[in-house]
């Protein structure tokens, strides 16, 4: 019989407590290890905790957190429906990317939350996270709204940062805002499909039309 999904995701969570791997343990308040239904097909990515993540110990519990959760209302997701995490564990010093080291040492960690949950499909919000999946230098203007093959069945899909879509606020079509209201209705089709049995080709294919 499989481990419980839960017993091994505490196991990984416990171990990223302790973690010293990095010099940012050195400035956080709290570990920021990820959230939500270990069960989801589908999981966002972002790249690491901000000031008020920090002070929680949640993901995406900040100014661009709470427009993620419009971004996932606006498309009927609730934040309990999916996971989210970062790509390290700890704050960045004034919320400045994480060095590749920095993404080097702590990826184990969300590797092995992606293997516990098992998801069809990875969402990559913003470049730190899309890079980390998919290397090579894709922009994020060319990548988003797009499915990329990652490995064994599982699909990437490339979505603009909140943070991003704060600092460039215009909903006109073909803004970026307005580009993410799209992604978030595709990726609804996806999962929609998926919960209805479809396999991911398929499910990628019903999103498209
Ligand atoms: N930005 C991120 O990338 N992650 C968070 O958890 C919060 C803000
Ligand atoms: N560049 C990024 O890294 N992320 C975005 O969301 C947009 C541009």
């Amino acid at each position: 019989m499989p481990m419980d999904k839960n017993v091994l995701m505490r196991e990984v969570e416990e171990r990223i407590a302790k973690c010293k791997a990095c010099p940012l343990h050195t400035g956080r308040t709290n570990v920021v290890p990820g959230e939500g239904s270990l069960d989801s097909p589908i999981i966002f990515v972002g790249e690491g905790p901000g000031e008020e993540e920090d002070l929680t110990g949640r993901p995406f519990v900040g100014k661009a957190g709470r427009l993620l959760d419009k971004i996932l209302e606006s498309a009927g997701f609730k934040r309990e429906d999916v996971y989210i995490a970062n790509v390290v564990k700890c704050r960045p010093p004034g919320n400045r990317a994480p060095k590749p080291e920095e993404q080097r040492a702590c990826s184990h960690f969300l590797l092995a939350q992606v293997a516990i949950i098992d998801p069809k499909v990875i969402v990559c919000l913003g470049g730190t996270a899309f890079s980390f999946f998919n290397g090579g230098n894709i922009s994020m203007k060319e990548a988003r709204g797009k499915f990329f093959d990652w490995k064994a069945g599982i699909k990437l899909f490339a979505m603009y940062h909140p943070s991003y879509l704060l600092r460039v606020p215009s909903k006109a079509p073909g803004s970026p805002k307005y580009q993410t209201w799209e992604d978030i209705r595709k990726l609804r089709k996806v999962y929609d499909a998926l919960k209805n049995g479809k396999n991911i080709e398929e499910a990628i294919e019903e999103s498209e039309i």
